[in-house]
Parts: C-alpha cells; structure tokens; sequence
C-alpha cells in the first residue's frame, strides 16, 4: 500500500506544477486539471472500476460490490491560483489507496463504494467555489451555472456539455472526504488525523470602488477622487475588525483599471473572503466592513457597490457518523475539530447526505500556498483511517 501511495503521487507531482516557484496552476479545464481528471479515469480502470461522469465534469469510479446505498469518498483535482500540492488531490489519491487497501485485506464489502472528483472546488477559476459538487447536488441550477465566467470571459456553459440535472449520486448514502488539514489544530494536538465537526459559514462579496482616471503627477493630492484609496482603507479596517472579533476577513484578489503606474485609477475591484464561527456574525462582519468602505468612499469622492457573489452557509457534520469515523482509532479516538475552510463535504451534508470529513495532520499549518505539506507517514495513516471508515460504514 505504501507503494501505491506513492506511485500515485509521484504521477502527479509534476501536473500544474510551476517552475519558479513550486506551486500548482489546476485551474478546472485547463491542461493540468484535465490531464489529472484523465489520470483518474486511468487509475480507476485500471483498478476495474466502473467509471461514471456527468456533464459538469465530476467522474466517480465504482466499485460495484454489494448492495444498497453506496458509501462515496474523495475529493477535487483543482487547485488555488499557485496553490499547493495536496489540498484536494490528497483526498482523491487516498480514496483509490484505501480501496487498495481494503482488497488487500479482503474486505468484501456490503455496499457499493465510490471514488469522486468534483470540478472546481476551490472557485478559482468561474469563482463559485464547490461549483462541481453544487451542481451535482442541485444547489446551483445549471441555468446559474453556465453563466459564470473566468477573467477572460470564457463561460462554464462554453467549456462543459451542461444540461439540466446529474444523477452522479443518486445512489449515495454516505460520503467521506480525506483532506489535508489547513490550520494547525492536529499539531497542537500531537495527533496525525482528526475528524471535522462543523464548517464555518464564509461568503465572497465584490468591491466596486469608482473614482475619476487623473495625472498621477499635476492633479492636487486633495482634487484626487481615487478608489485605489478607498479600497486600502477597506482592506486595512476589514483586518481589524476581524482581527479584533477573532474572525477572518480577507482581500486575496485586486483589479485595477487602468492600472497605470503615473495615473491615478478610475477603478478598483476587490474581492473580499469572510468567514466566522455563525451566519450572524458573518452578516454582521461584512456589514461592518461595507458600512465602513461606504463612509471613506464619501470622504474619498469615490463610490462603492458591493455585491454579493455567494454565502455558505455553516455546516454540522452529523455528529453521530463523525463520533463512529473518530472512534478507536490505534488504541484511541481521533480529535473532531471545526474548519474555517469550504469542502465539497460541506455541500453533500448541506444537500442532506450523511457527511464526514478526516483531516491529515499539516506540519506548519500553511495551505492554499507552494509551502503546504503533509509528511508521508501522516499521509499514510490518512489512508488507513480512511480504509477503516470504508470497512465500518460497509459492513
Ligand atoms: C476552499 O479551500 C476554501 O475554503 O476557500
Ligand atoms: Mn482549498
Ligand atoms: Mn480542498
């Protein structure tokens, strides 16, 4: 099984990977992302199982054994904009080693189980995060969908077949996704896997800051009307405000028109990532921070609209299939913690499916970066509690 593993991932180590400085480019259809998907349909031939895709881009591969609500595991292919190597893909290689695993054993299992791979998880490229799984759930229509569009214009409906429905998981009872943790709550814990308890709710809103295009050299500083202002105003009082609230806010993503080093800009959009521990404290953080960009757009003589791109809501795991994955685990129980990161579990348990998530320890915490990692023996007892999950929930 060690071996498997890391066949896998040395297969692809080198898929998206950037030469200077080490992160991933898997934008959902591009090159990289494809060649991953079209890999994963390799493996699971090769293993016999029966793959099925649906007209967003999501595939599973089944193995066809027993009878009755199938047991899903996996995770997504795409990666963040240079992110890193094992947010999502650890999760789908550690689904085909622990169905390897469980052969090995010679577990015969009393209910179907599934491989998946969701497209687009992270947003990163039509910018609604777990549009795949959404899709595939119903939660996003095909109509909202095929409407979204990258940074060049390029529409989803322009690079997937579409249509109005995916029965991918008609037959799922339960889904289980293995994910690389992104904070540093299992090293602090001193444990190699954990198992999630809940999903903070977290939205994306967009920032329009308008102002008046000027000569970034005779135009007085005090006649200036310009957004790029404005905009460092809100970055810099969002931070505090959720710094002070022990929440998170964040502006990952900036354009600027016309972005020219000697003219004061005409435009700023920004993208702003919010995230709390319940639904009202989001809504107030985010009222907080526009009430504020509002206020210094009127002093700056700019204007500001601010729309909301999506929100999702907070997740509970089902506790009780949270509590059976954690328990007895090597002679103890594995620790059950929250995320403040968005998962495709969290749609699957949102659209009603009993959902549970283990997370693999992740030495420095860092992720969404070139810098994220997870040890191979960590990762290898990922697999093996992933196995055991497989097993149990099979039975
Ligand atoms: C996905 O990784 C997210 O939490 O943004
Ligand atoms: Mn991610
Ligand atoms: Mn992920």
């Amino acid at each position: 099984m060690p071996d498997d593993f890391e066949r896998m991932w040395a297969d692809l180590a080198p898929v998206g990977r950037s030469a200077t400085s080490g992160g991933y480019n898997r934008s959902p259809f591009t090159a990289p992302e494809t060649e991953l998907r079209a890999w994963f349909v390799e493996q699971c031939r090769a293993r016999g199982l029966r793959v099925e895709g649906d007209s967003y881009g999501n595939v599973v591969g089944w193995w066809d054994v027993g009878a009755g609500p199938a047991v899903l595991t996996g995770s997504h292919l795409d990666s963040v904009l240079d992110g890193g190597a094992y947010d999502g893909p650890l999760g789908v290689v550690s689904g085909l080693a622990a169905l390897d695993l469980l052969r090995s054993r010679g577990v015969a299992p009393a209910r179907p189980i599934g491989v998946s791979v969701f497209v687009e998880e992270e947003g990163s490229r039509f910018g609604l995060a777990c549009l795949g799984s959404r899709l595939a759930t119903g939660a996003v229509s095909w109509d909202q969908a095929r409407e979204l569009r990258d940074r060049d214009g390029v529409a989803f409906g322009d690079v997937v077949a579409g249509g109005a429905s995916s029965s991918l998981l008609s037959s799922v009872g339960t889904f289980v996704e293995l994910h690389v943790e992104q904070g540093r709550d299992l090293v602090d814990r001193g444990a190699a896997v954990g198992v999630a308890s809940e999903i903070w709710p977290h939205g994306r809103y967009r920032f329009d800051f308008a102002g008046s295009a000027n000569h970034a050299g005779t135009t007085r500083m005090e006649d200036r009307a310009d957004p790029m202002l404005t905009y460092a105003f809100t970055a810099l009082g969002a931070n505090k405000q959720a710094r002070l609230a022990g929440e998170r806010a964040t502006f990952g993503r900036v354009s600027v028109e016309p972005n020219g080093t000697n003219a004061v800009p005409s435009h700023v959009t920004a993208w702003l990532d919010a995230r709390c521990a319940t639904e009202e404290s989001l809504a107030a953080l985010v009222e907080g921070i526009t009430t504020q960009a509002t206020d210094r757009a009127g002093r700056d003589g700019t204007a500001l609209v601010v729309t909301v791109e999506s929100v999702s809501p907070a997740v509970a795991f089902d506790a009780a299939l949270a509590a059976r994955v954690a328990a007895d685990h090597e002679g103890g129980d594995w620790p059950v913690i929250p995320t403040q990161a968005g998962h495709d579990a969290g749609i699957l348990s949102a659209a009603g499916i009993p959902t549970a998530m283990l997370f693999v320890r992740n030495p420095t915490g860092v992720s969404h970066s070139p810098a994220e990692h997870a040890e191979l023996p960590d990762c290898l007892v990922g697999v093996s509690a992933l196995a055991d999950t497989l097993e149990r929930l099979t039975r």
